[in-house]
Parts: C-alpha cells; structure tokens; sequence
C-alpha cells in the first residue's frame, strides 16, 4: 500500500477500506507516514467526507493505536463526559468533581486546545505542577480513592488520535464530522468507561455551526459508542455565544472555582447540571434524573464539589492553594475595557471570532510547538439579550503583549451585534440524543 494513492482515491471522492485505514493509522503512529502526507489526507477528508463504514473504522484504528484501558479495578460503572469543542467551554473543570462527589467513579481523558476551542487540560496545567500524565496505575488508584481521575493522552491511549488532533489543530483540518466523531470516539473507547456523556456544541462557536450537522454528529459517535457497547447520550447544547462569561484558560478556571461554589454563571451551572444528572443515573448513584439533580445541586451549594475538586488538583500533583485563592493563578498584566460602539439590545455575539481573539492573544497554539499564554483572554460583561449604552464595557480583554490590545479591541467591538428591540432567550439544551438503553 502506499499514502500517495491513498491520498488520491479520497481527493477524487473515493472510500478507504478497513485494512487501508489500519495501515494508514499504524504507519503514521509509528512515524513511517509524515505530517505533511497525513495533512493532506485529512484536507481530502474535509471536501469529500467519508463514509458511515469508514468513519467507524478510523475510530477503532485509532482507539487500537496504543493500550486500552483495562478499568475492571475500579469498583462500579465508571463514566466519562467529552465536548465537541467550544468557546469558554470549562464544562469538564466543574462536571467531573462534581459528578465525583456523588461517589461516582470519574474516569475522564481529555484534550488540548484544538482550533479557535479551548482544552480541557491546557486549563488544568492552569495549576502549577498539574499532570495529566497518569500511568494506567496511577489513574486507576486516583478513580478508587478519590472518584476521579482525568489524563492526557501521554499514557499511550489512542496516540494515533495525538498526533492526528495536534496536526488538525494547525492545518485548518478540524470541523469534519468523522474526523471530529472517530478522534473523540477513539479517546473514549481506548480510556475503557462503561457510561459516556457527550456534549455536542452547536453554533456559531462550535465546529458545527448547524443544527442538523450536530445531529448528524451526535447519531454518529452514539452509534460508534453502543456497537462498541457502551451506554452513550449526546447532548446538544447551544454555542451561539461563550458559555460563561471567562474565555482564556486561567480564567476560565476561575470562573469554574466560583461555580464549583454554587456561585458562577447561569447557563454553566445549568449545563453541567445537565450533563451531570445523566452520569449520575447512568451509574447508579441516583434512581431517577430528579432525584440526581438534587443531589447534585446540594453538592454544588455546600462546597462538597469544591472540596473534590481541591482533592484532584493535589492528587494530579497541582497547588491546591491556588484553588483557594484564585488570584495565585495566573494572571496577565494588562487589563484593557472594550467599549460598546452603539447601544441597544446585544443580539448576537460572534462567538468563534472571540475564540480567534483569544488565540491572538497567545491563549492558544499557532504551530504544534507553540506554548500558549495561559494567562491571556477575555471576560464578557455582556451576553446575548443584555442592555449595553454606547461606552458601557462590553469585554474586558486580559493580555501579556501590550502591542495586542488595539486589534483585540477593534475586533471584539465588531464581534457583537445590537437591535433595538429585547431579545428572547435561546434554549441551552437543544436536543438529547440516547443510545436508548
Ligand atoms: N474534541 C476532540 O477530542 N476531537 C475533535 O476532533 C474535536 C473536539
């Protein structure tokens, strides 16, 4: 077999077989086939897509690249939540604790920034001396003693699905439905739970920016999921506008700290309530999703959550202290107010541009060796429906680089929009996609 003609056939619309994809996958793991082959693999996918066969087949490539996780040591139905991607999306930083703290072993792998989204352990490593490289030991002992354990992919699970992100992430490669469905299947097949939650983005910040294409997404990785026999729901959830209100890594950490208090913003609460209602009823730990909503509200308000969270910080090697004092984390040395060019009703925000901002701003990679600044990024003052008089601050944009601030500015200006007229609420939940088991 050779890359070439492989590249070929997909370029002129032509579909892989399952033994040409195991070959492509394992020879690209091991460093036989280069980035610059692969990249162009990946382009031919995004013009011409790939087959419901193929997609499957590319997920279990990769799931198999490296170990799969045997959890058959922890006790129970472990459970595992992931994202399609979003824009202030620290859904997983309040989630997991949170869904721990009921006693339900967590066993969670995530991902780093990928494209104008952020990365679940970008902001963790928020926390000096963080590590998600666990050793399968490690994260099996951390899920039996504390409930939760969340590792990179450095344990050799599905490296094929390393590689292959960090290469999308700079090639303008990401927002392809199975390359999205087989990279966050393969990581969820290969880390072994039992139980998945998926929260599938859709909107102007989200890779799919339709409704019907998040479905299609969504059938696609529950279908992967349940022939794989794991109890899967998808979640749609509504990215026309930063969840929360932080987006850059430290400070979305921040705001996750204030939610894990029972504090934080509306629409994160609600979501990670969400989400967390079906881990818990898929686990067991409570019998019905009112019952588990309770539960999990109770442990939000008591600080219950918090003091999980604390325990998984210092058990990942992170300073728990910055858990207390948020203000230890780190924080950029320039502050700068956007204010809004007009008044009137906000009613629309263009969400993936804010992502884009960020990434100016260093919050995220421009090259697979780039470092990111977690430090840098924005908080919204105003979202979709609130009031703003022309002058009033719509953003704060927090930055390293001075030279920065007029452009962020400029563009986080032209990011929003304004009506005269109030705005009706937009529903956060917007579909529940079962595996119907
Ligand atoms: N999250 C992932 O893990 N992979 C993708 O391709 C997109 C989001």
């Amino acid at each position: 077999m050779n890359m070439y003609d492989l590249i070929v056939r997909k370029k002129r619309g032509g579909a892989l077989t399952k033994e040409e994809i195991d070959w492509m996958i394992r020879n690209y793991t091991s460093g036989k086939i280069p980035d610059y082959q692969m990249s162009a693999m990946m382009m031919a996918i995004c013009f011409v897509g790939m087959t419901d066969e193929e997609t499957k087949d590319l997920t279990l490539a990769m799931a198999h690249s490296g170990d799969v996780l045997d959890l058959s040591a922890i006790h129970g139905i472990k459970v595992d939540k992931h994202s399609t991607g979003g824009v202030g999306d620290k859904t997983s930083l309040v989630l997991a604790p949170l869904v721990a703290s009921l006693g339900v072993p967590v066993a969670k792998m995530s991902g780093r920034g990928l494209g104008h989204t952020g990365g679940t352990i970008d902001k963790l490593e928020s926390f000096s001396g963080f590590s998600t490289s666990l050793s399968p030991e490690e994260f099996i002992r951390n899920v039996n003693q504390i409930h939760i354990a969340i590792a990179g992919q450095t344990a050799n699970l599905a490296p094929a699905d390393k590689k292959l992100y960090a290469l999308r992430d700079v090639t303008g490669t990401v927002d392809q439905m199975s390359l999205i469905a087989s990279s966050i299947m393969s990581k969820k097949l290969a880390s072994g739970a039992d139980a998945i939650v998926l929260d599938v983005k859709t909107g102007d910040g989200a890779f799919m920016k339709e409704l019907s294409d998040a479905r299609a997404l969504a059938r696609e990785m529950v279908s992967i999921g349940t022939l794989a026999g794991k109890d899967v729901t998808a979640v749609i959830s509504d990215m026309d506008q930063p969840l929360g209100y932080a987006v850059g890594n430290a400070l979305e950490v921040k705001e996750a700290i204030d939610t894990l208090k029972g504090q934080g913003p509306a629409d994160l609460r609600e979501l990670v309530l969400v989400l967390g209602t079906y881990m818990a009823v898929k686990a067991g730990a409570a019998a019905d999703p009112e019952t588990a909503r309770k539960l999990l509200e109770e442990s939000l308000d008591s600080g219950k959550a918090f003091s999980v969270f604390r325990q998984f910080i210092q058990a990942q090697g992170g300073n728990p202290s910055q858990a207390d004092q948020p203000e230890l984390l780190p924080l950029a040395p320039y502050q700068e107010e956007v204010p809004s060019p007009a008044g009137g009703y906000i009613s629309d925000i263009h969400t993936e541009e804010i992502g884009r901002i960020c990434l100016l701003l260093g919050g995220g990679r421009r090259t697979k060796e780039s470092p990111i600044d977690l430090s840098v990024g924005i908080v919204l003052k105003k979202k979709k429906g609130d009031k703003a008089a022309p002058g009033e601050a719509l953003a704060v944009i927090h930055a390293s680089d001075a030279s920065l601030l007029p452009e962020a500015s400029r563009r986080l200006a032209a990011a929003y929009e304004f009506s005269p007229d109030p705005q009706q609420d937009i529903p956060l939940i917007k579909e529940i996609i079962d595996s119907g088991r």
